[in-house]
Order: C-alpha cells, then sequence, then structure tokens
C-alpha cells in the first residue's frame, strides 16, 4: 500500500507518499480502507519530531479516519463488526496511508445520513471534546463554558457539543470571520484574543465554569482569572509553552481545579470506554443534525503537505479532510 511517511522531523516537505507494508491486524483488530482521514494539530507537531508515537502505534500520522472494513485478525467473530462494515476509527496513528489496522473498540458506525468521507472529520474531535467536556469538565447544562480557538477543529465540534448540552458558549478566536462562523455554529459570548482581554470580558459575563484550554502555559493565568467559584480549567493544547506559574492563592480561594488530558497516550481500553460513550451520547446529536462536522476543505491524501501548510497558517475553520 502506500501511505505518508516522515522522512526526517522538519517542515511540511518531509511528508513523502510512499510504498510501504500493508499492516497486519493484531489480535481484536481489523483492517480499514481508508476513505478519507483528517488533519490534527498533533500531526504537525508529530511531523515536527516533538510528539512521537506511543509505543506500538503506526509510525505514520493520522488520529482518524473513515473506510470499510476488508479484514480482521483473531478475535474479531464475536464483536459484531465484519468485512464489508462501513466505519470511521480512533486511530493512535497510521490514518495517512491506504489501509490501516484499528482495535474494534476504536471503531464507530458513519452516522445515518452522514456522506462517509465527510464522517473522517468526526472521531478525533468528538472524543476529545466528549471525553474532556464531560468525563472530565463534568460540563453541566446552564454552566458558561469557554472555548479556546472557537475555529479549530476541535472548537467547531466544541461549541456545538456544548450547545446540545445546554450550556452557554464563549470563545476566543483570531479573526472576525473566525467569530461570526463561531456565532452561527451557537458561540453566545465571542472575544477577539488580539483586541480583547478574555479574561476582563468572562468576568463581565460572570465567569466561566469551565475552560477549555489548548494554549497551555500563556494563558494559565488569564484562564484562571476567568473562572467562577468552583470553576475547572481542562488543557488539552500547549501551542502557548508547557510551563507556567502557577497561583495557588487564586485556586484556592475560588475552589480551582486544573487538570491537562491527552486521548493519544490512553490505553486502548480507556480509548473504548470513551469510543462507546461517544456512540451513546454524541451519535444521537450527530444524526439528529444537532451536531454538524465543519469542514473547511478536502485534499488529496498525497497532498498533505499542503494541508499541513493549510493548519500551520491557521487560514482554516473547522476540519482538512485528506481524501483518497
Ligand atoms: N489533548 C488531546 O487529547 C487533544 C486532542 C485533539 C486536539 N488537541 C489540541 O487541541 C488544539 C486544537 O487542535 P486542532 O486539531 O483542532 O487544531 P487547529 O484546527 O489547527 O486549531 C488551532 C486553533 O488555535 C487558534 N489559536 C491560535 N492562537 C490562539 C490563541 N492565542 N488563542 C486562541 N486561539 C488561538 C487558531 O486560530 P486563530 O488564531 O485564527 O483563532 C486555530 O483555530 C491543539 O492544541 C491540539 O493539540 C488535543
Amino acid at each position: 500500500m502506500h501511505a505518508i511517511r516522515i522522512i526526517e522531523p522538519g517542515g511540511p516537505e518531509v511528508l513523502a507518499w510512499s510504498e510501504v507494508p500493508d499492516p497486519v491486524p493484531g489480535e481484536g483488530e481489523v483492517l480499514v480502507d481508508v476513505a478519507a482521514t483528517a488533519v490534527n494539530r498533533a500531526d504537525v507537531s508529530q511531523r515536527q519530531g516533538k510528539y512521537p508515537p506511543p509505543p506500538g502505534a503506526s509510525e505514520y500520522p493520522g488520529l482518524e479516519c473513515s473506510g470499510t472494513i476488508v479484514g480482521s485478525g483473531p478475535g474479531v467473530e464475536t464483536t459484531g463488526w465484519a468485512v464489508g462494515d462501513r466505519v470511521c476509527a480512533l486511530l493512535t496513528g497510521g490514518g495517512y496511508a491506504e489501509r490501516v489496522a484499528v482495535p474494534v473498540g476504536q471503531l464507530l458506525p458513519i452516522p445515518k445520513g452522514m456522506d462517509p468521507v465527510e464522517a473522517a472529520a468526526l472521531p478525533e474531535v468528538a472524543c476529545t471534546v466528549w471525553s474532556n467536556l464531560v468525563m472530565v469538565g463534568r460540563l453541566r447544562a446552564g454552566e458558561t463554558v469557554l472555548i479556546h480557538g472557537g475555529g479549530s477543529g476541535i472548537g467547531t465540534f466544541a461549541i456545538q457539543f456544548a450547545r446540545a448540552l445546554g450550556a452557554r458558549v464563549a470563545v476566543t478566536a483570531g479573526s472576525a470571520e473566525k467569530l461570526e462562523r463561531c456565532r452561527e455554529l451557537g458561540a453566545e459570548i465571542t472575544i477577539d484574543y488580539r483586541n480583547e482581554d478574555f479574561a476582563e470580558r468572562m468576568r463581565a459575563e460572570g465567569g466561566a465554569d469551565l475552560v477549555l484550554d489548548i494554549m497551555g502555559g500563556s494563558y494559565l493565568g488569564a484562564n484562571l482569572r476567568s473562572l467562577t467559584t468552583g470553576g475547572r480549567l481542562v488543557i488539552i493544547g500547549l501551542m502557548g509553552g508547557r510551563t507556567a506559574e502557577l497561583d495557588l492563592g487564586r485556586m484556592l480561594v475560588k475552589r480551582l481545579s486544573v487538570q491537562a488530558t491527552t486521548l493519544r497516550s490512553r490505553p486502548a481500553a480507556e480509548k473504548a470506554v470513551i469510543v462507546s460513550g461517544v456512540l451513546e451520547q454524541v451519535w444521537p446529536l450527530v444524526e439528529k443534525g444537532d451536531i454538524r462536522p465543519v469542514v473547511d476543505r478536502a485534499l488529496p491524501l498525497e497532498d498533505a503537505a499542503e494541508a499541513h501548510r493549510v493548519m500551520e497558517s491557521s487560514a482554516h475553520t473547522g476540519k482538512i479532510l485528506l481524501t483518497r
């Protein structure tokens, strides 16, 4: 088969469409013929050599895909999945390829009525957003959630999901166009982080019960100032660095909590729990049309380098798909 290999750590030009051996599905895994995959910021970090795949994972980038099951390893017969099923999947890597081996616990059916290619935009954002807003962040109806990077793949999904839960949604983004798109998706409070102090604005709006953060170090202080008493900060990205000073006095007085998580490094059993939660609680919202994947553009898989250039320029809103 062919896959996008990272020849060496570097810029987008190190991504090369190459002939490679077919993956062999192991115990409890199926082989998926990939129709589409999608680009995630983590793929950019992996390409730069800053985010190596966890042990045992495919060396090719790609954390999600859609496609058709074309083979299976031992122990799959009793799982309900079979050759010919159309699926989308959360991956630990290897999505930028013609075929990928996937543990059955990470498979999801294509949501009813959805184009199978478009479905490749869902698994990573659905699992990340559901696990962090619900399992970790305990978001409830009537609460206010601040979502940083509202125009991102993660953000465009998180806005719709939080709204569907009955939360009031605030977002930050770096342009008027992205903020307008966030409003269309259901955000009520929109903040241009280039021109406005988001912590001040959130305090004026009564404070956030939960912050979903992608910046890390550079936003830590302002995130804590944005939270109301009992507020939770959930950090899922480190685009603004990994270290910062933590004001424990503010945490203590306001009874705040800070958690940081990553989906990719979780063991397969934990991923399976998240995937089944998504199937139960998120898929019905997608099938009802309350949540739609926001796809900025689709490029051929061979043009992964161009897709990475777009992502690094932040010109996109929502997801960038790579199709066969
Ligand atoms: N921990 C996990 O399990 C997990 C899983 C998936 C994703 N993530 C993380 O989630 C983040 C988003 O991922 P993605 O794939 O959705 O990437 P993406 O679409 O490229 O989104 C990144 C966004 O950040 C915005 N941004 C840049 N600087 C900002 C700032 N100072 N304040 C607010 N927004 C800013 C960018 O747009 P503008 O500047 O134009 O607004 C862009 O929309 C990444 O950090 C990624 O690593 C974590």
